[in-house]
Protein backbone atom coordinates (compact mmCIF):
# COMPACT_ATOMS: atom_id res chain seq x y z
CA UNK A 1 0.00 0.00 0.00
CA UNK A 2 1.63 3.59 -1.13
CA UNK A 3 1.86 4.90 2.05
CA UNK A 4 1.67 9.30 2.75
CA UNK A 5 5.83 8.67 3.54
CA UNK A 6 6.15 6.81 0.33
CA UNK A 7 4.49 9.48 -1.51
CA UNK A 8 6.91 11.92 0.22
CA UNK A 9 10.13 10.20 -0.58
CA UNK A 10 9.34 8.46 -3.99
CA UNK A 11 8.49 12.26 -6.01
CA UNK A 12 10.77 14.15 -4.16
CA UNK A 13 13.42 11.74 -5.51
CA UNK A 14 12.15 11.52 -8.78
CA UNK A 15 12.26 15.33 -9.25
CA UNK A 16 15.74 15.41 -7.75
CA UNK A 17 17.06 12.66 -10.06
CA UNK A 18 14.76 14.14 -12.80
CA UNK A 19 16.99 14.13 -16.22
CA UNK A 20 15.82 17.27 -17.84
CA UNK A 21 18.21 16.86 -21.11
CA UNK A 22 16.43 13.69 -22.02
CA UNK A 23 13.08 14.65 -21.07
CA UNK A 24 11.21 17.96 -22.05
CA UNK A 25 9.32 18.50 -18.57
CA UNK A 26 9.07 16.64 -15.66
CA UNK A 27 5.89 14.02 -16.07
CA UNK A 28 6.27 13.95 -19.67
CA UNK A 29 7.88 10.40 -19.09
CA UNK A 30 3.79 9.07 -18.38
CA UNK A 31 2.68 10.27 -21.61
CA UNK A 32 1.66 13.69 -23.22
CA UNK A 33 -1.83 14.88 -23.65
CA UNK A 34 -0.55 16.87 -26.69
CA UNK A 35 -0.62 15.21 -29.69
CA UNK A 36 2.19 17.18 -31.13
CA UNK A 37 4.71 15.70 -28.33
CA UNK A 38 4.67 12.38 -31.29
CA UNK A 39 6.38 14.67 -33.64
CA UNK A 40 9.84 16.23 -33.99
CA UNK A 41 10.29 20.00 -32.71
CA UNK A 42 10.35 21.38 -35.80
CA UNK A 43 7.18 20.14 -36.77
CA UNK A 44 5.41 20.48 -32.98
CA UNK A 45 6.19 24.43 -33.69
CA UNK A 46 3.88 24.84 -36.52
CA UNK A 47 1.59 22.30 -36.15
CA UNK A 48 -2.04 23.09 -34.59
CA UNK A 49 -2.94 20.71 -31.57
CA UNK A 50 -6.50 19.86 -33.93
CA UNK A 51 -4.70 18.92 -36.83
CA UNK A 52 -1.98 16.74 -34.88
CA UNK A 53 -4.65 14.94 -33.22
CA UNK A 54 -6.62 14.69 -36.42
CA UNK A 55 -3.75 13.21 -37.97
CA UNK A 56 -3.02 10.65 -35.29
CA UNK A 57 -6.96 9.27 -35.54
CA UNK A 58 -5.52 5.99 -37.14
CA UNK A 59 -4.41 3.89 -34.66
CA UNK A 60 -2.21 2.58 -37.15
CA UNK A 61 -0.72 5.50 -37.94
CA UNK A 62 0.11 6.69 -34.40
CA UNK A 63 2.21 3.23 -34.28
CA UNK A 64 3.84 4.41 -37.17
CA UNK A 65 4.97 7.85 -36.46
CA UNK A 66 5.59 6.78 -33.08
CA UNK A 67 7.86 3.95 -34.18
CA UNK A 68 9.53 6.20 -36.64
CA UNK A 69 10.04 9.50 -34.46
CA UNK A 70 10.57 7.38 -31.18
CA UNK A 71 9.24 10.46 -29.08
CA UNK A 72 10.63 11.26 -25.66
CA UNK A 73 6.74 12.10 -24.36
CA UNK A 74 4.60 9.63 -25.88
CA UNK A 75 0.89 10.08 -26.85
CA UNK A 76 -1.85 8.67 -25.79
CA UNK A 77 -5.26 9.80 -27.30
CA UNK A 78 -7.27 9.35 -24.35
CA UNK A 79 -4.99 11.89 -22.90
CA UNK A 80 -6.09 14.63 -24.95
CA UNK A 81 -9.94 13.72 -24.96
CA UNK A 82 -10.04 14.11 -21.05
CA UNK A 83 -8.55 17.90 -22.10
CA UNK A 84 -10.56 18.94 -24.74
CA UNK A 85 -14.11 17.35 -23.44
CA UNK A 86 -13.56 17.60 -19.57
CA UNK A 87 -10.87 20.58 -18.77
CA UNK A 88 -10.84 22.81 -21.56
CA UNK A 89 -15.04 23.56 -21.67
CA UNK A 90 -15.03 24.46 -17.50
CA UNK A 91 -11.95 26.11 -17.26
CA UNK A 92 -12.00 29.94 -17.98
CA UNK A 93 -10.51 33.02 -17.16
CA UNK A 94 -12.97 33.75 -14.30
CA UNK A 95 -12.37 30.33 -12.54
CA UNK A 96 -10.73 29.42 -9.45
CA UNK A 97 -9.37 25.85 -9.87
CA UNK A 98 -7.66 23.29 -7.53
CA UNK A 99 -5.39 20.75 -8.76
CA UNK A 100 -4.15 18.01 -6.34
CA UNK A 101 -0.80 16.52 -7.08
CA UNK A 102 0.38 18.38 -10.01
CA UNK A 103 3.70 17.25 -9.73
CA UNK A 104 5.61 18.75 -12.86
CA UNK A 105 2.62 20.60 -14.28
CA UNK A 106 1.65 18.20 -17.37
CA UNK A 107 -1.98 18.65 -15.79
CA UNK A 108 -1.54 22.18 -14.97
CA UNK A 109 -0.07 23.88 -18.42
CA UNK A 110 -4.22 23.45 -19.47
CA UNK A 111 -5.27 25.36 -16.24
CA UNK A 112 -3.24 28.31 -17.07
CA UNK A 113 -6.04 30.66 -18.19
CA UNK A 114 -8.19 30.22 -14.57
CA UNK A 115 -7.71 33.78 -12.75
CA UNK A 116 -6.70 31.59 -9.70
CA UNK A 117 -4.53 28.04 -9.59
CA UNK A 118 -4.68 26.60 -6.23
CA UNK A 119 -2.01 23.68 -6.50
CA UNK A 120 -1.44 21.15 -3.52
CA UNK A 121 0.93 18.59 -3.31
CA UNK A 122 2.33 16.39 -0.62
CA UNK A 123 5.52 17.30 -1.78
CA UNK A 124 6.73 20.58 -2.00
CA UNK A 125 9.29 20.64 -4.07
CA UNK A 126 7.26 21.12 -7.03
CA UNK A 127 6.03 24.28 -5.77
CA UNK A 128 9.52 25.92 -6.75
CA UNK A 129 9.81 23.58 -10.26
CA UNK A 130 5.95 24.83 -11.04
CA UNK A 131 6.98 28.78 -10.71
CA UNK A 132 10.26 28.17 -13.38
CA UNK A 133 7.98 25.92 -15.19
CA UNK A 134 5.30 29.14 -15.77
CA UNK A 135 6.78 32.09 -14.78
CA UNK A 136 4.06 34.13 -17.05
CA UNK A 137 1.29 32.46 -14.67
CA UNK A 138 3.06 31.83 -11.08
CA UNK A 139 1.17 34.99 -9.88
CA UNK A 140 -1.72 32.98 -9.89
CA UNK A 141 -0.77 30.22 -8.17
CA UNK A 142 -1.73 29.40 -4.51
CA UNK A 143 0.49 26.28 -3.03
CA UNK A 144 -0.63 24.39 -0.12
CA UNK A 145 1.01 21.31 0.99
CA UNK A 146 -1.34 18.89 2.68
CA UNK A 147 -0.47 16.93 6.24
CA UNK A 148 -1.89 13.96 4.23
CA UNK A 149 -5.27 14.03 2.57
CA UNK A 150 -6.69 17.63 3.51
CA UNK A 151 -7.16 20.85 1.49
CA UNK A 152 -7.44 22.82 5.11
CA UNK A 153 -5.84 25.97 3.91
CA UNK A 154 -8.83 26.12 1.09
CA UNK A 155 -12.05 27.57 2.16
CA UNK A 156 -15.83 26.28 2.15
CA UNK A 157 -17.54 26.51 -1.62
CA UNK A 158 -14.67 28.78 -3.00
CA UNK A 159 -13.34 26.20 -6.18
CA UNK A 160 -15.00 26.34 -9.55
CA UNK A 161 -13.04 23.32 -10.94
CA UNK A 162 -11.08 20.70 -9.53
CA UNK A 163 -8.63 18.26 -11.33
CA UNK A 164 -6.22 15.52 -10.27
CA UNK A 165 -4.57 12.91 -12.24
CA UNK A 166 -2.16 10.30 -11.53
CA UNK A 167 -2.29 11.25 -8.01
CA UNK A 168 -5.07 9.12 -6.86
CA UNK A 169 -3.33 5.82 -8.16
CA UNK A 170 -0.58 5.97 -5.62
CA UNK A 171 -3.19 7.04 -2.61
CA UNK A 172 -4.55 4.43 -0.55
CA UNK A 173 -8.78 4.40 -0.22
CA UNK A 174 -9.28 5.99 3.07
CA UNK A 175 -6.93 8.83 1.63
CA UNK A 176 -9.22 9.38 -1.53
CA UNK A 177 -12.29 9.26 0.73
CA UNK A 178 -10.80 11.78 3.17
CA UNK A 179 -10.06 13.47 -0.15
CA UNK A 180 -12.94 13.33 -1.62
CA UNK A 181 -15.00 14.49 1.55
CA UNK A 182 -12.72 17.92 1.17
CA UNK A 183 -13.78 18.28 -2.33
CA UNK A 184 -17.42 17.94 -1.32
CA UNK A 185 -16.21 20.96 1.15
CA UNK A 186 -14.42 23.39 -0.97
CA UNK A 187 -16.45 23.13 -4.39
CA UNK A 188 -19.11 25.84 -5.09
CA UNK A 189 -22.53 24.57 -6.01
CA UNK A 190 -22.20 23.80 -9.69
CA UNK A 191 -19.08 23.35 -9.57
CA UNK A 192 -17.18 20.64 -11.31
CA UNK A 193 -14.67 18.06 -10.28
CA UNK A 194 -12.12 15.75 -12.59
CA UNK A 195 -11.06 12.74 -11.02
CA UNK A 196 -9.04 9.56 -11.88
CA UNK A 197 -7.66 6.80 -9.71
CA UNK A 198 -6.37 3.55 -9.93
CA UNK A 199 -8.48 0.41 -10.25
CA UNK A 200 -6.82 -2.70 -9.02
CA UNK A 201 -9.24 -4.94 -10.44
CA UNK A 202 -7.63 -4.02 -13.53
CA UNK A 203 -4.81 -6.53 -14.81
CA UNK A 204 -2.77 -3.69 -16.09
CA UNK A 205 -3.44 -1.65 -12.11
CA UNK A 206 -2.38 -5.21 -10.62
CA UNK A 207 0.88 -5.02 -12.70
CA UNK A 208 1.86 -1.71 -11.71
CA UNK A 209 2.76 -3.41 -8.05
CA UNK A 210 2.21 -2.34 -4.63
CA UNK A 211 2.87 1.73 -5.28
CA UNK A 212 -0.55 1.49 -7.13
CA UNK A 213 -3.25 1.79 -4.16
CA UNK A 214 -5.88 -0.88 -3.97
CA UNK A 215 -8.46 1.14 -5.41
CA UNK A 216 -11.87 0.21 -7.11
CA UNK A 217 -14.69 1.42 -8.81
CA UNK A 218 -17.21 -0.38 -6.28
CA UNK A 219 -15.53 1.70 -3.71
CA UNK A 220 -15.46 4.81 -5.63
CA UNK A 221 -18.99 4.25 -5.41
CA UNK A 222 -19.42 3.51 -1.77
CA UNK A 223 -17.44 6.23 -0.96
CA UNK A 224 -20.11 8.93 -3.33
CA UNK A 225 -22.74 7.50 -1.80
CA UNK A 226 -21.66 9.60 1.61
CA UNK A 227 -21.62 12.58 -0.57
CA UNK A 228 -24.93 13.32 -1.82
CA UNK A 229 -23.83 16.69 -2.40
CA UNK A 230 -22.12 15.44 -5.46
CA UNK A 231 -24.52 14.49 -9.13
CA UNK A 232 -22.40 11.48 -11.20
CA UNK A 233 -21.96 13.32 -14.55
CA UNK A 234 -19.74 10.51 -15.72
CA UNK A 235 -18.00 7.52 -14.51
CA UNK A 236 -15.80 5.93 -16.93
CA UNK A 237 -14.45 2.55 -16.39
CA UNK A 238 -13.06 1.69 -19.36
CA UNK A 239 -10.96 5.14 -19.35
CA UNK A 240 -7.42 3.62 -19.00
CA UNK A 241 -6.19 -0.08 -19.13
CA UNK A 242 -5.46 0.53 -15.55
CA UNK A 243 -7.33 3.29 -14.22
CA UNK A 244 -11.15 5.28 -14.32
CA UNK A 245 -12.30 9.03 -14.40
CA UNK A 246 -14.87 10.27 -12.33
CA UNK A 247 -16.64 13.27 -13.33
CA UNK A 248 -18.62 15.35 -10.67
CA UNK A 249 -20.74 18.39 -10.32
CA UNK A 250 -21.49 19.72 -6.77
CA UNK A 251 -25.09 21.05 -6.11
CA UNK A 252 -26.20 23.44 -4.39
CA UNK A 253 -26.26 23.17 -0.77
C1 LIG B 1 2.70 10.23 -10.49
S1 LIG B 1 2.83 11.88 -9.95
C2 LIG B 1 1.69 12.67 -11.08
C3 LIG B 1 1.93 14.13 -11.24
C4 LIG B 1 1.01 14.82 -12.22
N1 LIG B 1 -0.37 14.85 -11.78
C5 LIG B 1 1.08 14.18 -13.59
O1 LIG B 1 0.08 13.58 -14.04
O2 LIG B 1 2.13 14.27 -14.22
C6 LIG B 1 1.91 11.87 -8.41
C7 LIG B 1 1.79 13.23 -7.76
O3 LIG B 1 0.87 13.17 -6.67
C8 LIG B 1 1.45 13.80 -5.53
N2 LIG B 1 0.84 13.23 -4.33
C9 LIG B 1 1.00 11.99 -3.81
N3 LIG B 1 0.30 11.85 -2.67
C10 LIG B 1 -0.36 13.03 -2.48
C11 LIG B 1 -1.24 13.51 -1.48
N4 LIG B 1 -1.61 12.78 -0.43
N5 LIG B 1 -1.71 14.75 -1.61
C12 LIG B 1 -1.33 15.55 -2.64
N6 LIG B 1 -0.49 15.15 -3.60
C13 LIG B 1 0.00 13.91 -3.53
C14 LIG B 1 2.93 13.50 -5.69
O4 LIG B 1 3.74 14.30 -4.89
C15 LIG B 1 3.10 13.73 -7.19
O5 LIG B 1 3.27 15.09 -7.48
Amino acid sequence: MPSVEWNKQEWATQLRDFDNFHLPYYGSQWGDPDPRAVFPYFIRVWMPEAMAAALLQPRSLRRLLHRAFKPKAPFYPELYALIQRYIRPYVTSNSVVLEIGPGGGRWTRYLLNAKQIILVDIVSDFFEYLQHRFPDHASKFTFYQPKAHDLHAIADHSVDYLLTFDAFVHIEPDGIREYLHEIARVLKPGAVAVIHYGDITKQAANEQGVHFAPMTAAKMIEFLAELPQFKVMLHDQAFLKHSNLVVLTAMGQ
